[in-house]
């Protein structure tokens, strides 16, 4: 939520943050400003809107020359998203420019304060306190930018990332952040903040992730981090491991197209290294001892959204590998509920991002109350990883697109990773047959790749089907979670109503919806893995043609049963049950992703949406 980018060095400011925000629009694009530091003054550009309508003003309305800069894209809480509440802030006395990402808890009563004082404010956010209050407390000490910030960082609450420059200090800018990203990228002669590290992966690798309550003070030739009271301390210095190619299109139309077609390698790169050459697991960053992992008596799986649903399909893998009672939560809901946790429990936080507000907080609270937190991340340097007692990183590269598709598929795999890892360590399996598992899942992207071949017939009928009303999707076992991720998906990038369910459920109400031609997706179960769930599906579809829906049937090769009730089937390479999400999820996508492409809308960047979502 909110795309935060700095820069001070040799290059052109401009040119780094506005490059910086193209990388980071995905974070939100309700609108986008700049400020740089020119010949003693502030000068910024704000419009709302895309960061292309910014671009058309500097066109219009060139900047000054500078090596110093900030630049900021929003997804907005605090008001409107219109010019006035684009960011950067300025303080009354124009030398002060402030971007910020989160929320400022406190600001009303820090509004109160100002206007009091007679400071008139510009904007409806929140955010805008912060440049005010940064100039009064200067005012107290003007040789000290720094402290200044200090002292403000420690009046406020909630979640910030503030990124900070001022007239008088032109090769300064000051970073603090509580709660929100941020990011150090360490260049020669340049130094980069960003809220991730895609903005300056152009320019360098060498990045520093930065803790709670820090703040950095990024010069040209160095970074100096502190916590709130200018106190040294500890960093986390790391080495991003993708380049900048990895975060561009690369011939594509779509990052979401790109990051489809990507699946069989993320899903690759997550497995590599984790097997040994017995076919057991060996885990990088597993920091839970085995005796750890032996007294867990429950998991409890956190997360939102589509990490959710990938949290859901685990359930079934971790329950049946390792006889360890899983329940899987909406992190949002989660904090607020007075769990019951204890030191036994061990917490899986899953999250692409590793910012997302509700997860982390969540996350936090398991911690406070004992509980062992396991982090399933895709981002290096992010908050989640780097709070819990472990991590295992999925491998999926930066996913740009909004809607997420490669990061799930790997979050499915990285969670059956820890399940055969906990069957190993607790003895629950033998070692053949978690091999033999494994080499399940290691056939996995030739038999994605094989989906990725077959996309063509899933195109056409989403075309075909462009003006339903509504799309239903049913499935049972896994194929549950899958549905629920085939109708998130088609909501947020088709804006169309769709809804998922379990298919036995359907009966107990939501038949009701069923109309003539409404299309239903099933995801069917393999007929040789659970031969029940098949012949129940089977009932399912003949409970929904009898209303006459039109049924779209995902089916494994050669099952040949379901053919006499499929209006139109989309065929997947046969697998084992608990694999077949990793097959039966990849047409969903590109379903949606046809819709929304038929309905002409963003599909990168749907609307109202974010990335990753920084506030609870
Ligand atoms: O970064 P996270 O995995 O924590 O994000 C969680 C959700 O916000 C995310 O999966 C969201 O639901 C996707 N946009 C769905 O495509």
């Amino acid at each position: 939520m909110c795309g935060i980018v700095g820069y001070v060095g040799e290059k052109q400011a401009l040119e780094v943050v506005v490059s910086g925000l193209r990388r980071l629009e995905y974070r939100g694009y309700d609108s986008a400003g700049v400020a740089v530091v020119a010949d003693g003054t502030i000068q910024t550009r704000k419009k709302a809107g895309k960061l292309a309508n910014l671009e058309g003003l500097l066109g219009d309305d060139p900047l000054p020359q500078s090596t110093t800069g900030i630049g900021h894209t929003r997804w907005a809480t605090h008001g409107a998203p219109n010019d006035a509440n684009a960011h950067p802030h300025v303080s009354g006395d124009g030398r002060v420019a402030v971007i910020h990402n989160g929320i400022i808890e406190n600001f009303a009563v820090l509004r109160a304060e100002l206007e009091a004082a007679g400071v008139t404010l510009l904007s409806e956010t929140d955010s805008e306190v912060a440049a005010h209050l940064v100039s009064a407390e200067l005012a107290q000490d003007p040789a000290d930018l720094v402290a200044a910030v200090r002292r403000v960082c420690q009046r406020l609450t909630g979640a910030f990332t503030l990124v900070i420059v001022h007239a008088d200090f032109p090769d300064l800018v000051v970073g603090a952040r509580r709660n929100s990203p941020l990011v150090v990228g360490v260049g020669d002669g340049e130094n980069f903040l960003a809220s991730d590290v895609a903005a300056f992966i152009e320019y360098t690798r060498d990045a520093i992730e930065l803790g709670q309550d820090q703040i950095v003070v990024l010069r040209r030739d160095g970074v100096e981090i502190t916590d709130f009271f200018g106190e040294p301390t500890q960093v986390t210095p790391f080495t991003v491991t993708w380049d900048a190619s990895a975060a561009e299109k690369g011939g594509y139309d779509l990052f979401m197209l790109k990051e489809i077609a990507e699946q069989p390698k993320a899903v690759a790169d997550t497995l590599l290294g984790r097997i040994g050459s017995d076919g057991l697991l060996q885990l990088d960053n597993m920091t839970l001892s085995d005796h750890e992992l032996r007294e867990i008596d429950k998991i409890v799986i956190i997360a939102c959204g589509t990490a959710y649903h990938s949290g859901m399909i685990a359930k079934y893998a971790i329950e049946h590998w390792t006889r360890i009672p899983t329940e899987v939560e909406l992190a949002s809901e989660f904090r607020y509920r007075d769990p019951i946790l204890n030191s036994r429990i061990l917490v899986i936080a899953i999250s692409q991002s590793g910012e997302t507000m509700d997860t982390l907080m969540a996350m936090r609270y398991a911690r406070e109350q004992g509980s062992k937190v396991l982090a399933i991340c895709n981002t290096q340097g992010s908050t989640i990883p780097r709070e819990a007692a472990a991590a295992l990183y999925t491998y999926a590269g930066p996913e740009i697109a909004v809607a997420s598709t490669k990061a799930f598929l790997t979050q499915v795999v990285a969670c059956y990773l820890v399940a055969l890892y906990l069957a190993q360590v607790r003895g629950n399996k033998y070692g053949d047959e978690i091999a033999t598992i494994v080499n399940e899942l290691a056939d996995m992207p030739g038999k994605v790749d094989l989906v990725l071949d077959t996309t063509e017939g899933v195109r056409e009928l989403a075309q075909e089907f462009a003006d339903a009303p509504s799309v239903l999707f049913i499935g049972r076992h896994v194929g549950f979670p899958v549905a629920l991720e085939g109708a998130l998906k088609l909501k947020e990038l088709a804006y169309m109503h769709a809804e998922g369910f379990a298919a036995g459920e359907l009966k107990h109400g939501p038949i009701a919806l069923l109309e003539e031609g409404i299309p239903v997706v099933v995801v069917v179960p393999s007929p040789r893995g659970r031969g029940l769930l098949h012949e129940k599906i089977v009932s399912n579809i003949q409970e929904v043609r009898a209303r006459g829906a039109k049924t779209i049937v995902i089916a494994e090769e050669g099952d040949e049963l379901v053919v006499p009730y499929a209006d139109h089937i989309i065929r997947v390479p046969a697998c084992p049950t608990l694999m077949q999400p990793l097959v039966a999820t990849v047409p969903l996508q590109v379903f949606a992703c046809e819709l929304a492409t038929v309905k002409g809308h963003d599909v990168d960047q749907p609307r109202n949406l974010a990335k990753s979502v920084t506030v609870e």
